[in-house]
């Protein structure tokens, strides 16, 4: 028997990779259907893909791709993403969403960051890719990517070196690979800089209108791609102030042509660029959304001429999502303009996709929700989403007491524990897998 073909009876080599490591699961309850386990480690399907729990890695720029425009490899993740990445998966999360990536070059935030504009399955952005999510499957998760361009907030350089004095990004310029001239929103000059007057910004310049369907179709572009390479779950970038979030804001979109004015002609980037990805990724991939769903801009001066992007306006587009074949709807919020008033604390963001889910289920709609932000314990991430795999009661709707989401994304307590899952397993009694090479440890 030649050595490709043996498997040992009690360990399974993983599938997908070109040297044995053991198949791993960790962190499936093994009682999934106990009434006793919690929702928070119940399976969660959406569409084709099954989550073996309701834990999601919220994506994390690691500014850690090679910047070189000369190199084939730039943009592309490489072994600390599947070192960083890999530890998460195999520590038990459902769902490893990688980080922000470009779906155009000048769409990154930093030189540095993930990128998946190269064509073809040959490329080293795809082969890098599909690395990473070979070996998160390996693992047992699954693998998200969320795709996106920084907009007016692009060609600054990574953030460690920035952080003299924590003033903010300062601007990568063509010597570390940044593109000064070509940094673009939906309006340009000055004024339009993510800081006015600041020099640590470039001022972008406004799109054309053949430029935004160039990007819608760059999105799709990147989306085919990614499932090419094995990814489960495709993530838009909506949110945080970056070029979707720009388009949607009446404070940072001033245009006149078909994707300005109107909250209709704001949103019509979101509906292309959904509707362009549906159209080349399987039905059964679940498609997601990140939007920031409040500038935290109410009553703010800045928003008195123009208005902002609120609460409001996200109900009207969660409404929207089953139209425009959105599964999930994942609720962070701000980063649009400076002057924002928000003091983060406990529930912050919680209750804002709280607010969204009920808005849903209330107009009988299945989008599900996931909520992002400050979540560090077991048990308030255990509260959010228990019940959510249940018809919900009127009476509980109206009492408050309803799930505030139907599954938690968490990042920065994954960098400080990325053993959180197995941790919260523990402490709410929940019976699961461990990842075998850890296990002596775990027990
Ligand atoms: C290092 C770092 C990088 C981040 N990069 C992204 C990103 O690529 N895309 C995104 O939508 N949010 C990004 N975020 C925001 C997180 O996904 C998350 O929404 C935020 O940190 C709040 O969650 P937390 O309190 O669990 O950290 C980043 C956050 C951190 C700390």
């Amino acid at each position: 028997m030649g050595s490709s073909e043996f498997q040992s009876p009690r360990v399974i080599k993983a599938a997908g990779l070109p040297y044995f490591t053991p198949a791993n699961n960790g962190g499936a309850a093994l009682n999934p259907e106990d009434p006793s386990t919690p929702t928070l480690f119940r399976p969660l399907t959406i569409r084709d893909v099954t989550l073996k729990n309701r834990i999601m890695v919220a994506p994390m720029c690691t500014y850690s791709t090679n910047p070189d425009p000369s190199s084939p490899a730039i943009g592309a993740l490489n072994d600390f993403h599947i070192a960083h990445l890999g530890h998460l998966a195999s520590k038990g999360v459902g769902l490893v969403i990688i980080e922000a990536t470009a779906v155009q070059p000048n769409g990154r935030i930093s030189p540095n960051d993930s990128g998946l504009w190269q064509e073809g399955t040959d490329s080293e952005q795809f082969k890098g890719l599909q690395r990473v999510v070979n070996f998160i499957h390996s693992q047992g998760a699954k693998a998200g990517i969320q795709l996106g361009h920084a907009g007016r907030k692009a060609s600054a350089v990574a953030p460690w070196l920035s952080w003299e004095g924590k003033k903010g990004s300062i601007r990568a310029d063509e010597s570390v690979g940044g593109w000064p001239s070509n940094v673009v929103g939906p309006a340009g000059g000055e004024e339009q800089k993510w800081a006015p007057g600041n020099v640590k910004y470039w001022a972008p310049r406004e799109l054309s209108t053949s430029e935004v369907e160039e990007i819608v179709q760059a999105f799709a572009r990147s989306a085919k791609l990614a499932v090419q390479a094995g990814v489960d779950v495709i993530e838009i970038h909506g949110a945080h102030g970056y070029l979707v979030h720009q388009f949607l804001s009446p404070v940072t979109n001033h245009r006149t042509d078909k994707y300005g004015g109107s909250f209709k002609n704001r949103i019509r980037i979101v509906q292309e660029i959904t509707a362009t990805i549906r159209a080349v990724i399987p039905d059964g991939t679940p498609l997601f959304l990140r939007i920031s769903a409040t500038e935290w801009l109410e009553g703010n001066p800045v928003a008195e001429k123009t208005g902002s992007w609120t609460m409001d306006s996200s109900t009207e587009l969660a409404k929207l999502l089953p139209e425009f074949g959105v599964d999930f709807l994942d609720v962070s919020s701000g980063g649009n303009h400076r002057d924002q008033k928000v003091e983060p604390h406990g529930n912050y963001q919680i209750d804002l996709a709280g607010q969204l889910r009920k808005v849903i289920q209330q107009a009988g709609q299945k989008t599900l929700v996931g909520a992002v932000g400050l979540i560090t314990e077991a048990e308030a991430a255990g509260q959010i989403v228990q019940g959510a795999d249940e018809a919900v009661a009127t009476e509980e709707l109206l009492a408050g007491q309803e799930p505030k989401a139907d599954a938690v994304l968490l990042a920065r307590q994954f960098l400080r524990e990325p053993e959180w899952v197995l941790t919260a397993a523990r402490k709410l009694n929940v019976p699961i897998s461990l990842p075998v090479q850890f296990a002596r440890g775990l027990l």
